[in-house]
């Protein structure tokens, strides 16, 4: 994949768009050896566009950079692989074979999840634009922004949205979704964002209206301790009027659930696995893949599903960068991700709890899946 970087060509150019120093079209600050997340890719100077007239619409910013990212990493794997049991936090799947591996996730027969949110967006989109009437979207793990493209048409029908804001940790996936959403929406400015949800939320760019999107039920993979500290930061960051819009998968027969999560095909647990890959690359560990199972099942008594990769075998695993040996019992189990299904009630009493109003619920058909509006009160 090669960096798009936007050329003058894609720019409207007129009167009022001279902006001053800062006329580059991707902000480079920061990118320097930046890999991690990024294959081959590297950034390409900005300086063939400085001094014309022009005005930005795609701006790059990156909150954490290579250094920071893999100071992150060591300290999270340290932490992780030593603590019992262990776990490792799931931002770390998605590198950029992660993301495309979790964006192949999304069309599987198994993973309802997608399809219900977008069916719910296709139908209920006209109406949060109208309610929002939003200048900016900000959208929280943004991924491909594949689905979001019915709230910016909405929102861009509606004549409001100047500018979306895509936040993510994974840049492959923000870069790739900024160059194709420049192209598609000639009047729409990208601000993307490379950071952390649990070090940069206060960091997000946003003028005017803004509706804050939670897609894909992301908002399930964090413990509720770890949720009700994001959302009162989400809060904040609105202020009062602002709008949160949130995807959250529903709690439901554990056969479907516990099948969404273990296809037939694979790619979940090949998407599970791909946090060894990572941990090798980066920290020069050497996890064998296929000596760890993945495993994921729904708990009805905390109402989530548990993924875990759970060792085959007795065995030691290598992390030199750590200067670690991390010991693997046959059999032991190591959590990677939850994802937290919801009920109505109490996501409604948890929201309103953080300081959110209600100012919308929908659900597709069949109940699976839920998108609920929140004011800010
Ligand atoms: C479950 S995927 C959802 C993607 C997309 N929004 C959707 O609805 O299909 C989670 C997204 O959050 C991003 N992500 C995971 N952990 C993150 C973190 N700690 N900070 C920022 N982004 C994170 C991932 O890179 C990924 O794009």
């Amino acid at each position: 994949m090669a960096l798009k970087v936007v050329t003058i060509d894609d720019l409207p150019i007129g009167p009022g768009d001279v902006s001053g120093a800062a006329v580059s079209l991707v902000d480079t600050r920061g990118l320097g050896d930046y890999e991690a997340c990024m294959g081959s890719l590297r950034t390409e100077s900005s300086a063939p566009v400085l001094g014309y007239p022009s005005r930005r619409r795609f701006t790059l910013d990156v909150l954490i950079e290579e250094a920071d990212r893999l100071a992150l990493l060591r300290a999270e794997a340290r932490r992780g692989l030593t603590r019992r049991p262990k776990e490792l936090p799931p931002k770390w799947f998605y590198d950029e074979r992660g993301s495309a591996l979790f964006d192949a996730i999304t069309s599987l027969p198994e993973y309802y999840l997608t399809r219900r949110e977008r069916a719910i967006l296709r139908v209920r989109a006209a109406e949060i634009a109208a309610i929002t009437g939003a200048r900016t979207l900000v959208e929280l793990g943004a991924g491909t922004s594949d689905k979001t493209r019915l709230l910016i048409d909405a929102l861009d029908a509606a004549g409001t949205l100047e500018t979306f804001v895509p936040f993510d940790v994974c840049r492959p996936a923000l870069e790739a979704a900024g160059a194709a959403l420049l192209d598609e929406y000639p009047r729409l400015a990208v601000h993307a964002v490379v950071g952390d949800f649990d070090l940069h939320l206060g960091e997000i760019p946003h003028e005017g209206r803004t509706l804050m999107a939670f897609l894909g039920s992301t908002i399930g993979n964090f413990p509720v301790e770890a949720r009700v500290r994001l959302l009162g930061e989400l809060r904040d960051l609105l202020g009062a009027g602002g709008f949160f819009l949130v995807g959250t998968d529903l709690v439901k027969d554990r056969a479907r659930l516990d099948a969404a999560y273990n296809d037939s095909r694979g790619i979940t647990a090949a998407f599970n696995r791909n946090v060894l890959r990572v941990l090798n690359r980066d920290l020069d560990a050497d996890f064998v893949e296929h000596r760890f199972e993945h495993l994921a099942a729904f708990d009805p008594e905390q109402e989530l599903v548990d993924i875990r990769l759970r060792s085959r075998v007795e065995q030691t695993v290598r992390v030199a960068a750590l200067d670690l040996d991390v010991r693997f019992a046959a059999g032991e189990e190591m959590r990677t991700e939850i994802s937290t299904k919801f009920q109505r009630e109490p996501l409604e009493r948890e929201l309103s709890a953080s300081g959110f109003a209600p100012a919308g619920w929908w659900t597709d058909r069949a109940g699976d899946f839920a998108l609920s509006l929140w004011r800010v009160g």
